[in-house]
């Protein structure tokens, strides 16, 4: 009887002082950082972000305290879907330098301490690459790396395209080329044909590409579209790829992508295991040299999919399969259940084993500064730097960038041309997430000495910018930078995680290790309240602001009863337990 009741006591006790302070691996302790090339630095005034403009800007990387960046695709492309098109995998694109400046930019980051992480984008090429002209001219090893259907013909005697399947930007996945008197498969722009992943040619040569990257020094990829990989295996259905069920969702016309459910062109099993095969390659690189090399992946699917791509039994895949759930689930109208049901979703569903990671934007989707509302900015910096796990930033996060106004003639983004539709156009544009970077409140905001970048810069660019940022006393780019800092605490690193709704409005987590605790605060709306954080178990007492929002009332240091914290709209606190 005794023993019984003395062993709860026995194993809380153990369990206390066992915490396993796990070795951390540099892309769990690291804040990735997003760079979309084109918008960031134009070295040579022409109106194009270009490398020399990024390696010229590394400083303000290491600055923030960043040490790993991303890079949308740089690589040799016609630009019909802005890099995502791409004609020579193994170059860099013209308008944005050599293969000399990338290397020089390589040596840049990595004097500073920064890791290079490139864009793979195994789904498709360029219309205009090699591989898809000596197809076309009927050059078998290439006509063989994409996907071909002959076309139906219809009671009229006219040709149609094989099936229904629709392009994720609008109207027919499929294009007639009259060369080879065939459709091809395109599920992005008709410049994108889809790559054929059931040729071991095709999984060979992109398995070359991630190996010629890796070569030059690059800490892995994020890798695009993942799950458009493959298409149901036509054999399955006597030889001819088989029309997709309607989705049944209202306000979607005929040619729009959400019209139909993608049950053979999306999310298909092999999918997991290409990119379990694609692990192994990066694997291959850390045998020769101890160093990690990172893999992660673009898809928008239910959670329960997009967990898969960490691994399956003693296969592993991804370290970071992308969370887009404070994108897709959660916005400005949110409450704070909503927000917590958000964040908790990726936390429940991953392995136990593995590290959740947060984004609140990236260049296909409005700014995170724009979906919250400009004065959210620190509180969600603060939830996506402080949660367990790793943060990733979009450019322009950390100083509060909003999206810009894009005129219809000034768009280019296919997403919204293709809409025809000079009213409606914007809802579909990505040109607004991808204005250019502003470094300070000069010509184009310091981006670019050209009479006309390539997109406008966004409003607010005398304030928000870097330069501004940095000389001001409160900034978004100091509460950025600051919890950077706080990031590196053991705390955030190992610590444990708990988070409440504590009203409709607030949410709030709290972080413990040890003996230390911090309880994060954010309130999403334009409400004051006072809360009681004592609702969190073992907090009592008093709380001290380690951070806080720019237009905060409080100052660092400030003291408050635990049970009763004054909280103003929009505030973002980062309050220590004492
Ligand atoms: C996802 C990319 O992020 C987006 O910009 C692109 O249009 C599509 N994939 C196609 O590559």
């Amino acid at each position: 009887m005794r023993a019984v009741f003395l062993l709860p006591l026995v194993l809380a006790v153990c369990a206390a002082s066992s915490i396993r302070e796990k070795d951390l691996d540099w892309w769990e302790t690291t804040i990735f950082y997003q760079i979309y090339p084109r918008s960031f630095a134009d070295s040579n005034g022409d109106g194009i972000g270009d490398l020399n403009g990024i390696t010229s800007k590394l400083e303000h990387i290491k600055d923030i305290g960043v040490e790993a960046i991303w890079l949308s695709p740089m690589f040799q492309s016609p630009m019909y879907d802005f890099g995502y098109d791409i004609a020579d995998f193994y170059a860099v694109h013209d308008e944005y330098g050599t293969m000399e400046d990338f290397e020089a930019l390589m040596k840049r980051a990595a004097e500073l301490g920064i890791k290079v992480v490139l864009d793979l984008v195994p789904n498709h090429t360029s219309n205009e690459s090699v591989w898809f002209q000596e197809a076309l001219k009927g050059h078998e090893k290439y006509y063989n790396y994409f996907v071909w259907e002959d076309g139906v013909i219809d009671e009229n005697g006219q040709r149609q395209p094989p099936n229904n399947w629709l392009s994720r930007f609008r109207g027919s996945a499929w294009e007639y080329r009259e060369e080879v008197g065939k459709y091809y498969l395109h599920q992005f722009v008709i410049g994108q044909p889809d790559l054929n992943y059931r040729n071991p040619d095709v999984v060979e040569e992109m398995k070359n590409v991630i190996r010629f990257w890796l070569e030059k020094g690059v800490a892995g990829y994020r890798v695009d579209a993942v799950n458009y990989l493959f298409e149901v295996d036509k054999a399955l259905f006597g030889g001819k790829y088989p029309d997709e069920p309607l989705s049944g969702k209202i306000n979607e016309d005929a040619g729009s992508h959400a019209s139909l459910d993608h049950i053979y062109t999306k999310d298909q099993n092999e999918t997991y295991y290409m990119v379990y095969d694609w692990r192994d390659v990066l694997d291959e690189f850390k045998a020769k040299d101890g160093v990690s090399r990172v893999m992660m992946t673009e898809v928008y699917a239910t959670i329960q999919n997009v967990v898969k791509y960490f691994g399956e039994g003693d296969r592993v895949g991804a370290q970071m399969p992308f969370n887009f759930d404070l994108i897709t689930d959660v916005d400005a109208s949110s409450s704070a259940a909503d927000i917590k049901r958000a964040v908790d979703k990726f936390l429940t569903y991953k392995p136990v084993d593995k590290e959740a990671n947060w984004i609140v934007g990236n260049h296909d989707n409005s700014r995170m500064a724009t979906r919250y509302g400009p004065a959210l900015v620190d509180g969600i910096n603060m939830i996506v730097l402080l949660l367990p796990g790793v943060g990733v930033t979009y450019m322009g996060e950390e100083i509060g960038m909003v999206d810009g106004y894009v005129s219809w003639e000034d768009t280019v983004d296919p997403s919204g041309c293709i809409t025809n539709d000079p009213i409606n156009y914007w809802k579909s544009s990505r040109d607004p997430e991808r204005t250019p970077f502003q470094w300070n409140d000069g010509l184009n905001a310091g981006f670019s000495t050209a009479e006309k970048p390539w997109l406008p810069v966004a409003e607010g660019y005398n304030t928000l910018n870097v330069e501004f940022q940095k000389a001001a006393e409160k900034s978004h780019l100091k509460v950025y930078q600051a919890l950077a800092k706080l990031r590196q605490e053991k705390v955030f690193r190992y610590g444990r995680y708990e988070s409440l709704a504590l009203n409709e409005d607030i949410f709030a987590f709290r972080r413990w290790y040890n003996n230390k605790a911090y309880i994060i605060v954010v309130n999403m709306r334009d409400t004051d309240h006072v809360v009681d954080l004592t609702y969190f178990e073992n907090v009592s007492g008093t709380v001290q602001v380690e951070l806080r929002s720019v237009a905060s009332p409080k100052n660092e240091g400030d003291k408050y009863d635990a049970s009763a914290l004054p909280v103003v709209a929009y505030e973002g606190l980062v309050l220590e337990v004492k």
